[in-house]
């Protein structure tokens, strides 16, 4: 084997083979343990029960203590801990991820996903107070669980950033949103580098319209119609003609976290049905 200069002798061997000893399928993040913040959400929790139905120890992280419970209870049978605390705050992501590693004793995929809309409205007329909390969720919350995260993983170690198909792209009347999502690639491809002589992966996803509350409410109120008519305006714009489900970003998330995507790191994964070509 060459020796790579940086390269930690262990970073370059693999762990968590997707497949045993006699060649038969085991699960894809068996004996792997995953922190997911914005977890009790739509895209969270699907990607939470879709690490946990592979195998993984799974710990969500949100706001609220009751939200939590209830999202962990919607997966019976898939053990999933979980753990309240607010990304914007450095010693609460600080203690979310030292729970994690305490409960499983390893922390191997993080996923930063807690985000924020904030409003439509045009640059000149964008309320300073709301640009300044979406940054503080996406792009603060996105360096913290990266900062956090990164500091106790290992070689094998997976971080997945959410940005947005309007992390690549943009519209009109989203600027505090886009300019989230394409602050958290800086914060990725800069990360990647970093963690890679590790043996440690970085990438973003970016999710295209995705059949939830969250993007319910920014169409209706950048279309200005009823939910469906304002459903049906945006699918017109995406070439595969609908939204997605959560659970197929969880499918990506999931590739992105596990072993099958092994050499890919600084990635930017569109998911978006094709909004973006
Ligand atoms: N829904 C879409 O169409 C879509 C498309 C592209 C990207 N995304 C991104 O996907 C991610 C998840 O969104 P979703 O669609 O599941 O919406 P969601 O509202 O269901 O989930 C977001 C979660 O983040 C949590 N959260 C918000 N602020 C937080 C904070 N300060 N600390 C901890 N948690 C916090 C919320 O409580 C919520 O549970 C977001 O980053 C969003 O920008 C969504």
């Amino acid at each position: 084997m060459i020796s790579l200069p940086g390269v930690e002798e262990d970073a370059r061997h693999d762990d968590h083979s997707p497949s045993d000893e006699e060649g038969g399928a085991i699960a894809r993040l068996a004996g792997k343990a995953a922190l997911i913040t914005g977890g009790a959400g739509s895209i969270g929790l699907a990607t939470a029960r879709a690490f946990a139905a592979e195998g993984a120890q799974v710990m969500i992280v949100d706001l609220e203590e009751a939200a939590l419970e209830r999202a962990a209870r919607t997966a019976p049978g898939e053990s999933i801990a979980w753990h309240a605390a607010d990304v914007t705050s450095s010693e609460a992501v600080k203690a979310a991820v030292a729970a994690a590693v305490e409960r499983f004793g390893r922390l191997d995929v993080a996923f930063a996903n807690a985000g924020v809309a904030g409003v439509i409205a045009t640059v000149s007329e964008y309320p300073v107070d709301v640009f300044e909390q979406v940054m503080a969720v996406n792009v603060i919350g996105s360096f913290l669980v990266a900062k956090h995260a990164l500091a106790v993983m290992n070689a094998g170690g997976s971080l997945i950033i959410n940005s947005s198909v309007v992390g690549l792209t943009s519209d009109r009347g989203i600027c505090a949103y886009a300019t989230s999502k394409h602050a958290v690639v800086g914060l990725m491809r800069t990360a990647a580098k970093e963690v890679a002589p590790r043996g440690i992966r970085v990438n973003t996803i970016h999710p295209g319209p995705t059949d939830n509350e969250f993007q319910h409410r920014i169409e209706v109120e950048a279309v200005g119609a009823s939910e469906e008519e304002s459903a049906r305006a945006f699918e017109q714009m995406i070439p595969l003609a609908r939204h997605a489900k959560p659970e197929e970003i969880a499918q990506a998330v999931l590739f992105l976290a596990g072993d099958e995507s092994a050499f890919m790191t600084g990635h930017t994964l569109t998911v978006d049905g094709g909004l973006s070509i």
